[in-house]
């Protein structure tokens, strides 16, 4: 696979430059395996100063439940993704509650996580089916060939978290756009915040329709709930709608080039948390800041120090998944920490492994002969992103 943007270095005394996902080179990074077996923690810095990178399983997952390592961006200290901007403050996004420590982020926690459980989203199969059938109808209906990131794997989970929220289907385009500029590391702080503005402005009207007229949907019910405020609610969506589709988009991309390059998995639902664990797209998602002064992993992490762990190296750490760069559905790979660890663990998971099955299933037995169109490695791969993925995924059928 290819990418195709320019390399960031290594800021003076720093060692590690970072992004160290790089065009042309495997992701995840080999640097990541060196790193585990050394240190365990390596200094990197971000446009927004010196960071520590965590690599090894067990450190990461002490990073994500340490009472004195916040989530919230308005502390001293906390590393920014992109050359500027970065996860938004509750004064900038009331609700974002990924940003949030404990106990106000509990708040929140608890008016949704009935919204996720695992009887909810089989409740959701049926309109998670539809939507996959519509979507491969028109596919097929178009002709032969197709963008499989562009017609099927980020239309699919968008239209599903739409139609939770009960967000107008045409409104995807709008959304996704705002969304794109979000996740990219490259976004300006003018366009991270106009697309945050237009956002949280065209939520905050469909809220006050849904005021008036509430429908079958997770907005309404959050309406009616009454725990959160009309500015919060809007937050919240937000958070959902974003978080909702690029993630799980990138992983049903991927998951196909891994079936049609490994045959023998298709049909085995085993594949979905393999290919979660394997390709570990939101690596550079759960950005940390030290309250206090900290030991991870043997090294003393100070107050107001950053701090990154890097997703994707803990689920390649070989102390925790045998030959752990191999793609093996047969392994217990239910340790994984592909959505977080601790009490920010992603919410939407449930939702998101019974989308990627229903994706997958439904795409091969409706289109068995479905092949790349082009080789391999010349799948553009995703440089400039917070998230792991491909651009396009150009197929073809007979
Ligand atoms: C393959 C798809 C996905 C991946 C890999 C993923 C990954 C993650 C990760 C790593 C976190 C933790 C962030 C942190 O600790 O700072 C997280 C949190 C979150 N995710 Fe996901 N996610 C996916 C899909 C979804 C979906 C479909 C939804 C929509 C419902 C969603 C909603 C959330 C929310 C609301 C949080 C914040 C939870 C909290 O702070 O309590 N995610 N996700």
């Amino acid at each position: 696979m290819s990418t195709g943007a320019e390399e960031m270095t290594a800021a003076p005394g720093c060692p590690v430059a970072f992004p160290l996902r790089k065009p042309g080179r495997a992701f995840p990074p080999p640097e990541y395996h060196d790193y585990r077996a050394g240190e365990g923690l390596v200094r990197s810095a971000l446009p927004s100063g010196p960071v520590w990178l965590v690599t090894r399983h067990e450190d990461v997952r002490a990073v994500l439940t340490d009472p004195r390592i916040s989530a919230d961006p308005s502390k001293p200290g906390f590393p920014k993704a992109g050359r500027t901007g970065g996860a938004p403050s509750q004064d900038e996004v009331p609700g974002w509650f990924v940003a949030l420590d404990p106990p106000e982020h509990g708040r929140f926690r608890k008016t949704l996580i009935p919204e996720f459980t695992v009887r909810k989203v089989r409740e959701m199969r049926p309109a998670i089916q539809r939507i996959v059938d519509e979507r491969i109808d028109a596919m097929l209906a178009a002709g032969s060939r197709a963008d499989l990131i562009a017609d099927f794997a980020l239309p699919v989970p968008s239209l599903v978290i739409a139609g939770l929220l009960g967000v107008p289907r045409a409104d995807r385009d709008f959304f996704e756009a705002r969304t794109r500029v979000l996740v990219t590391l490259s976004s300006t702080d003018e366009e991270r915040d106009a697309a945050s503005k237009a956002l949280l402005r065209y939520l905050g009207r469909l809220i006050r329709i849904k005021e008036r007229r509430p429908g079958d949907d997770l907005i309404s019910r959050l309406i009616a709930a009454g725990t959160l405020s009309l500015q919060e609610l809007s937050g919240v969506s937000m958070l959902l709608l974003i978080a909702g589709h690029e993630t799980t988009a990138n992983n049903i991309g991927l998951g196909v080039v891994q079936l049609l390059t490994n045959p023998q998995w298709i049909g085995d639902n085993r594949v979905v948390e393999e290919l979660l664990r394997y390709y570990s797209v939101a690596d550079l998602v759960a950005f940390r800041v030290a309250v206090e002064d900290v030991e991870i992993g043997g090294q003393l992490i100070r107050a107001g120090e950053g701090i990154v762990p890097l997703i994707a190296a803990a689920n390649h750490d070989g102390e925790v998944f045998a030959a752990p760069d191999g793609f093996d559905p047969e392994r217990s790979a239910r340790s994984h920490v592909a959505f977080g660890y601790g009490v920010h663990q992603c919410l939407g998971q449930n939702l998101v492994r019974v989308e990627m099955e229903i994706a997958y299933r439904s795409l091969f037995a409706r289109i068995p002969s479905l092949e790349l169109a082009v080789p391999v490695e010349e799948l553009p791969v995703k440089y400039d992103g917070v998230l792991f993925g491909l651009h396009e995924l150009p197929v073809r059928w007979k």
